[in-house]
This record gives structure tokens, C-alpha cells and sequence, in this order.
């Protein structure tokens, strides 16, 4: 075959219309209103980025024009999350982004997917992980007890301007041991998870409001003066720092499109999904901003650069019982995101497995507490090394380029489904035609990902790249799509996974 021969066959797509019965004759039940994936978004949304990297992002590149670095951040999701609201409407099946394409776009799109989600799952897991760890640290100093350094932060450091660096911390033990923590839970059942992720998801939405009705009050509105700080010791500031910020803050916003994983459970996808995914964003959009309108005014930006800013900034109007509970509502809120990004990235090797593109080992099921358990523990190893060893704001950048990626070619795909498929119907359509919202959604995505800086998108590359070789040596000869074969190992594991591979078989 030739290279052009070769490169169409890598267009093979999933027959929509067979995801769609399998997903109408499958057993899962179909409960879920819109408002109940409201709030599972808004609960796998809220987490470090707002506990944590806000502070950072308003002492070092923004100051209080953090609120417009949500803003700018708040409108690139929403582009983002149109187009994935028509990608939900159209495929509504359980999956992600993953799905999407495959049955859309083509395997290659999806594998490039696939593989980049890992760095949103994976490395934003360990990056919440981090945010915890700081936040334990925090809450026990509150309580009178001190922790070493040694064993609490990361060994490693990346500057602009030093590049590599070390700190003299050998590693950080809480970070790996909430990792390993969620895992372990994982492993034994999805009922106990979703028990720990509600309580969780309970806390930390109670605890944001508290926050916000108790330090309205406090608000001087000196300390947003000025409003763009120019530049000074060193950093940007200005309209430069405010991009920089969005990128960093972009991170709060990571989680709605995992929304689209409860597509099957929901009463009525067309309807229900577009509403879990805007209306979670949109909440968490007015939370965000009104956090760091309170933040910015009870504190002077310059004070904020901590690895738990809001606990430290209530600390300082002599709130202790809010610090506590500010402690006590990071401790738990980023556990409910570790949790849920460290549930989805096992549920998308799984699929992937049995699509034929990764090992068939990660697509089988524990006999006895019926989940993925070998992807669950390869995907809390990896999370665990990784914040074990490295800081907050490389594993933050690494997964909003990672995420931006997938969002990008969302966007895109949107476009292109629109005029390889107008036959299909969208029950939601991004509104202004086929362009302007998908390539504003493309376009701003890949903008902020350039302004991460050189170094994270050289790891972004160096990742997808290695994504390419694991593609063409392994799940190119493999794919059960082109192989027509049940994956060796699992035949009869899951017949149902047979959505859209063997009927149908079409390329665009
Ligand atoms: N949006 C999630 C967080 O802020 C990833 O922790």
C-alpha cells in the first residue's frame, strides 16, 4: 500500500449509527437530568485551579486582573464547550473526545486524542495531587503540627530563566500517597467512589460559597488599584501577564468536556448534555470570578504567592475557624478531582484496548470488584511518580497544553463533520454556521497553548510523538476496526464494546 493508501486507511471511522443502537440496547440506566450533570461537572471542575494556581497566577503575571484572565479563559472554554456540546448531541454515547472522533474524524484523530488525554488525566491528576499535598501541609500547620520540606515538595524545579534545577527535596510523599490513595479505591468499586467523590463534591461547594459570603465584607477596593499592574521586579505584568494568567487559570476550568462521559446515563442526551456541559462551565465561570474578585480584594496581589492562597489570605484577616475550614474544603475538593480524573483515564484505555489500539491486558475486568484494575494501577502509578517529583506549575502547564490539544481538534472536527457528514442529525448545533465558533475555538485554543511558553510545547510535542510511533508499530496493525478481529484475550469480555466496529464500516 502506499503512503497515501496508507494514510486514508488511518481515516477508518466507527459507524455512528451503530454506537447509537448498541448505546439505546445497553444496559446502563438512564437517570440523569440535566441539572444532575450540572453538578457532576461543577464537582470535577472545582479544584487546584482555583485552590491553588489563582494565587500564583495573580502574584506573579496578572494581579487583580486575574478576574479578566477568567474571563478570557471562561469565553475560549466556551467555544470549546459548543463544539463538544454538538460532538455529545450527535454521538451520544458514553465516551469522550476519544469516541467522538473516532466515529467522526477518523482512528488517527482519535489515537491522537487518546493519547493526548493522558496528559489531561494523568499529569492533572498528579498536579491536584500537588495542590493537595500543599493544602495538608497547610491544614496540619494550622492544627500546631509541622512537616519537613524535605519529604512534602518537589526535588525538581524549571525556570525560565535557570532552566533545570534542583531543590534539595528528595520528594513529595503526601502528593504520592493521595495518589496511590484514589487508586486503591478505584480499584475496589465504583460505588465506593462515587460515595467518596459526592461527600467531597459536598464540601468543597460549601465551602467556596462560605468563603465568598464571609470575606465580602473584608474587600478594600485599594487592593485593585491598579487594576493591570504594570511591569515591575522583574515580571510582566500588563496585558502579557493577563494572557499568561489565562493560560495558567485555563486549568480551573479543565473537567466540563469529562462531562460527556455520562451521555448514556442521561434521560435525554440531545437535550441534557449541552446543558451539563455549558451550564456547569457557566457556574463555575460566575464561582471563579466571584473568588477572585473576593481573593484579589482581601489580600494585596503581591501576597498571594502561595501554595494555598485562599487559606493564607482568610489567615490574615485573623479568620482562623475559616482558615480551618478553607484547609478542610481543599483537603477534600482536590480529593474528588484526583479521583474522577484517575477514574477516566482507566475507562479510556480500557475502550482503546478494545478498539485493538492498546494491549488487551488493560481491557479486562476484575473478576470480582469489576473494574479495569490494571489500567486503574498503571494510571496511579504514573500519576503518583510524576507528583512525586515535579512542581505544581510544569504539571498545571503540561495538562492545560495537553487539554488544549484535545480541544483544538474537537473544534476542528466539528467543521469537518459538518460537511463530510450534513446527513447526521444535530439536535445541538453550535449556533454561527460551521466556521466561526469552531475556528474561534481552534484558533484561541492553540493561542494559549503558544503562550505557555517553549519548553511546555516542546513536551506536548515530544508526547504526541511518541504517540505517533506507539500508533504506527502497535495500534495501526492492531486496530479492530481495519482487523475486523476481536482484540486476542478479550474475546467475549465485553460483546457490547462492539459498538460501531463491525457494521458499517465507513471512511470520510
Ligand atoms: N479543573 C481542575 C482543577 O482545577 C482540574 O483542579
Amino acid at each position: 500500500m502506499g503512503f497515501v493508501d496508507t494514510f486514508k486507511s488511518t481515516l477508518i471511522v466507527k459507524s455512528i449509527e451503530n454506537l447509537r443502537q448498541d448505546a439505546d440496547a445497553s444496559n446502563m440506566k438512564r437517570a440523569l437530568t440535566g441539572k444532575d450533570v450540572v453538578l457532576i461537572g461543577t464537582g470535577e471542575i472545582i479544584g487546584a485551579g482555583i485552590f491553588v494556581i489563582t494565587g500564583t497566577a495573580a502574584a506573579n503575571h496578572a494581579g487583580p486582573a486575574i478576574i479578566l484572565s477568567f474571563i478570557i479563559s471562561g469565553i475560549i472554554c466556551a467555544f470549546a464547550g459548543l463544539c463538544y456540546s454538538e460532538m455529545a448531541s450527535v454521538v451520544p454515547v458514553s465516551g469522550s473526545a476519544y469516541t467522538f472522533t473516532y466515529a467522526t474524524v477518523g482512528e488517527l484523530v482519535a489515537w491522537m486524542i487518546g493519547w493526548d488525554l493522558m496528559l489531561e488525566y494523568l499529569m492533572g491528576a498528579a498536579a491536584v495531587a500537588v495542590g493537595w499535598s500543599s493544602y495538608l501541609v497547610k491544614f496540619l500547620h494550622t492544627c500546631g503540627l509541622e512537616s519537613d520540606p524535605t519529604w512534602t515538595s518537589a526535588p525538581v524545579g524549571f525556570t525560565d530563566a535557570d532552566g533545570f534545577s534542583t531543590t534539595g527535596a528528595i520528594m513529595n510523599l503526601p502528593a504520592i500517597a493521595i495518589s496511590l490513595f484514589c487508586t486503591a479505591i478505584l480499584c475496589f468499586g465504583i460505588r465506593q467512589t462515587a460515595w467518596v467523590n459526592h461527600a467531597a463534591v459536598a464540601i468543597k461547594l460549601s465551602v467556596i460559597l462560605i468563603f465568598l459570603f464571609a470575606t465580602f465584607s473584608y474587600i478594600n477596593p485599594e487592593n485593585w488599584k491598579p487594576f493591570i499592574p504594570e511591569a515591575h521586579n522583574g515580571k510582566d505584568y500588563g496585558f502579557k501577564g493577563v494572557l499568561r494568567a489565562s493560560t495558567m487559570v485555563f486549568f480551573a476550568y479543565i473537567g466540563f468536556d469529562a462531562v460527556s462521559t455520562c451521555a448514556q446515563e442521561v434521560k435525554n442526551p440531545a437535550r441534557d448534555m449541552p446543558i451539563g456541559i455549558l451550564g456547569s462551565l457557566g457556574l463555575c465561570t460566575v464561582l471563579y470570578i466571584l473568588v477572585s474578585m473576593n481573593l484579589t480584594g482581601i489580600a494585596p496581589y503581591e501576597s498571594l504567592n502561595s501554595a494555598a492562597p485562599l487559606a493564607d489570605a482568610v489567615a490574615n484577616l485573623g479568620m482562623t475557624w475559616l482558615r480551618v475550614l478553607v484547609g478542610l474544603g481543599g483537603v477534600a475538593g482536590l480529593s474528588s478531582v484526583i479521583l474522577v480524573s484517575l477514574m477516566a483515564q482507566p475507562r479510556i484505555f480500557y475502550t482503546m484496548a478494545h478498539d485493538g489500539l492498546l494491549p488487551a491486558a488493560f481491557g479486562k475486568i476484575h473478576p470480582k470488584w469489576g473494574t479495569p484494575v490494571l489500567p486503574t494501577i498503571v494510571s496511579g502509578v504514573f500519576c503518583a511518580v510524576a507528583a512525586g517529583v515535579l512542581p505544581i506549575d510544569v504539571l498545571g502547564d503540561i495538562t492545560s497544553a495537553g487539554t488544549l490539544f484535545a480541544f483544538f481538534l474537537v473544534c476542528l472536527s466539528v467543521t469537518v463533520l459538518r460537511f463530510t457528514r450534513p446527513d447526521l442529525p444535530r439536535p445541538f448545533k453550535v449556533p454561527l454556521g460551521p466556521f466561526i465558533i469552531p475556528i474561534l475555538g481552534a484558533a484561541s485554543s492553540m493561542g494559549l497553548i503558544v503562550t505557555t511558553g517553549w519548553p511546555t510545547v516542546l513536551r506536548l510535542l515530544i508526547w504526541m510523538a511518541l504517540g505517533m510511533i506507539v500508533y504506527v508499530t502497535f495500534s495501526y496493525r492492531h486496530s479492530r476496526l481495519r482487523t475486523g478481529k476481536v482484540p486476542e484475550g478479550l474475546e467475549g469480555v465485553d460483546e457490547k464494546h462492539a459498538a460501531g466496529n463491525e457494521k458499517h464500516v465507513e471512511t470520510v
